[in-house]
């Protein structure tokens, strides 16, 4: 689908991209050409990626919480040290669902911090940097499908990633004229062990969320990393201010005042239901 060079030679920086759908991001960056950034809190899990990741190009895992804007600037400043980032891709996150009433101020930090407060860091840091050196740029927020509308029980994820949204609408216009794009893209579920495992931590609820599917599957990280390395290359460069869902339709699912009904009648009851002939 891809030219092998596409993203050569842009340098890149994933947050949380020693796992799941950043660790797939970066695989695929890596075999489009570009050299690969990858940060997260675990050493240890960000050294095996990119011990994995290795032979497909330059990677580098550089241990940074995100909630902390001296940790992020100590990173970026090192990354800088062998020259600027083109593209930062804010894919870091944290989320689980419970009864919002039950949720103590640790817990609304901890996801706020990491998802909002951890994307502003970032953005900034880069931002500051590309444009006082009028660096051609881009940023790509990873957001989720209930970011406008909000969801029940993943009230701070719904909340941070509603604010990811409008920073991404926001500065593609205010930084846009000087050649930094921002986009979004707000994936449907796709099985990760750190999705999955805080979200459909049973059998049932991965079950239900498949039924709900207008395409009664999941989506794949290679389907994610391809939508992702378009959004970033230089072949999508007029798409600025964007939020790109990809959940197969699932979104819409809920939209449509009838669609239920292709649940609530049976083949016999659309056959009753035509006109009869006069
Ligand atoms: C209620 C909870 C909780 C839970 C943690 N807390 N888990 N409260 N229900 N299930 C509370 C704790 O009691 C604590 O509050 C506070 O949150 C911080 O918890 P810690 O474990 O101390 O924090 P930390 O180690 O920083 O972990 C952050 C985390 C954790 C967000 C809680 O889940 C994490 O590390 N997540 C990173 C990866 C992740 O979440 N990936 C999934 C992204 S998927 P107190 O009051 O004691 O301080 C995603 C997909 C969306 O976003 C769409 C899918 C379709
Ligand atoms: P994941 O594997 O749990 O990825 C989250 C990553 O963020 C981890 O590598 C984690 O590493 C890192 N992280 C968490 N807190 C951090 C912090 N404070 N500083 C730096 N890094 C931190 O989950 P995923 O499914 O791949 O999710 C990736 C992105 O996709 C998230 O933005 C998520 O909201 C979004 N998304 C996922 C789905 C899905 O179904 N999978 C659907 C919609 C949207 P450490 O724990 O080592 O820090």
């Amino acid at each position: 689908m891809f030219r092998n060079d596409l993203l050569r030679p842009k340098r890149i920086l994933i947050t949380g991209g020693g796992t799941g759908l950043g660790k797939a991001m970066a695989r695929r960056f890596l075999e489009l050409g570009a050299t690969v950034y990858i940060c997260g809190r675990r050493e240890d899990v960000l050294q095996r990626t990119a011990a994995e990741l290795s032979p497909h190009g330059p990677i580098n895992a550089i241990p940074c919480d995100v909630r902390n804007l001296d940790a992020v600037e100590t990173m970026i400043d090192s990354i800088w040290k062998s020259g600027p980032l083109d593209i930062l891709v804010n894919n870091a996150a944290g989320n689980f669902i419970a009864r919002t009433e039950e949720l103590s101020p640790g817990a609304w930090n901890s996801v706020i911090g990491i998802v909002l407060m951890g994307t502003l860091h970032c953005t900034m840091a880069c931002g500051k940097r590309w444009l006082a050196s009028n660096h051609k740029a881009t940023v790509l927020n990873i957001s989720a499908t209930y970011a406008p509308v909000g969801s029940a029980y993943v009230v701070p994820s719904a909340v941070s990633k509603a604010g990811v949204e409008a920073l991404t609408r926001s500065l593609a216009v205010e930084w846009g004229n000087r050649g930094i794009r921002m986009n979004a893209i707000a994936p449907g579920p796709i099985p990760t062990q750190g999705a999955f495992s805080r979200l459909m931590p049973r059998p049932e609820l991965e079950a239900f969320a498949l039924d709900r599917n207008p395409m009664h599957r999941f989506g794949t990280t290679e389907e994610l990393a391809n939508l992702t390395a378009f959004l970033i290359s230089d072949g999508s460069s007029y798409i600025n201010g964007e939020v790109i869902r990809m959940d197969g339709g699932e979104f819409l699912q809920g939209a449509g005042e009838f669609t239920a009904l292709g649940r609530a009648l049976t083949n016999a009851d659309w056959a009753s239901l035509k006109p009869r002939k006069k």
